[in-house]
């Protein structure tokens, strides 16, 4: 078990959640890494097997989740990728050598051949990627191999109104971004989608297997989690798509234009927010 590796400092967790000091309670730092883990395993297709496949955390972070890949019991060749480079130098140092840790641009590509992964996984990284989500989707489909899948966890029906403040209305929800520009530190941008836009915009590449809109992470018990979603897409023979195909708005599917419109008042919003809170401290 996990018992004698070291927790990272809680500089390196805060960027998981605006509440750092949360991530004190070890206990509990591990065991909602421990379930997260198993959440991707209720959702992944029944025949998943780890033996012998090829991994990637996308967005690792401090490595809360990858670490617990060392006890799966099952030879599995493993790595974590993400753009901080102080949590990747924690995690190679500690978690390391039997995961490979690596710092990844803001923008792809990743160091890997075509074809290369079986699963990749990315828990609350999409739900903070509100620019390049389209060249990041077209990278991770690069690099699975054939079949392979991606899980990637989504903010949605289940965190709407802790995101927004507002109830849960899908023709309002397309990819809504709050917080454009906000540092990781504090949580980063957030961006709610809604199972529809997914399945539109994803599935232009992707084969989608499962679109969850709530209830990905076990609830109950000491380790409650946020409400969030996922999606669990296969890689697609599809070789022609291209960010702006992906980014496309389809003109038969009205939820598209209500919910940009939706997206651009709340924007409005925090822009006429944001300049009221400039004049406010510059005395004017
Ligand atoms: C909320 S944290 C989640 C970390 C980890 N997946 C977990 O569940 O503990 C989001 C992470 O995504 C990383 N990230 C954001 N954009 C990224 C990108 N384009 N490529 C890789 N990582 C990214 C951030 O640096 C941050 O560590």
């Amino acid at each position: 078990m996990d018992t004698d590796t070291p927790v990272p400092p809680v500089a390196l967790t805060a960027r998981l959640a605006q509440a750092p000091t949360a991530w004190r309670d070890v206990e509990g730092y591990l065991e909602r890494g421990r379930q997260a883990l198993r959440a991707i395993e209720r959702i992944l297709p029944d025949e998943w097997t780890w033996s012998n496949k090829r991994v990637l955390d996308f967005g690792c972070g401090a490595g809360r989740v990858v670490r617990h890949l060392r006890d799966i019991g099952a030879p599995v060749q493993v790595w974590g990728c993400d753009i901080d480079p102080a949590c990747i130098a924690w995690n190679t140092e500690n978690l390391g050598p039997s995961i490979s840790f690596f710092v990844n641009d803001l923008v792809p590509p990743l160091p890997f051949e075509s074809d290369t992964f079986d699963l990749v996984y990315s828990l609350s990284v999409f739900t903070h990627i509100d620019r390049h989500w389209a060249s990041w989707l077209l990278e991770l489909h690069r690099v699975l191999a054939p079949g392979g899948i991606l899980v990637a966890t989504i903010m949605s029906e289940g965190m709407c109104e802790a995101v927004s403040g507002e109830e849960w209305d899908e023709s309002k929800v397309g990819m809504n971004v709050y917080e454009s520009g906000q540092p990781w530190e504090l949580g980063g941008p957030m961006v709610l989608h809604s199972p529809w836009w997914i399945r539109e915009h994803w599935g232009r590449l992707f084969h989608v297997v499962e679109v969850r809109a709530r209830d990905v992470f076990d609830q109950s018990g000491s380790g409650a989690q946020d409400d969030h979603g996922a999606a669990v897409l296969q890689k697609s023979g599809v070789t022609t798509v291209t960010v702006a195909e992906l980014e496309r708005l389809n003109p038969s599917e009205p939820r598209e234009a209500s919910a940009l419109s939706h997206d651009v008042l709340h924007l409005r919003s925090e822009v006429a927010a944001l300049r009221a809170e400039a004049r406010r401290t510059q005395g004017t």
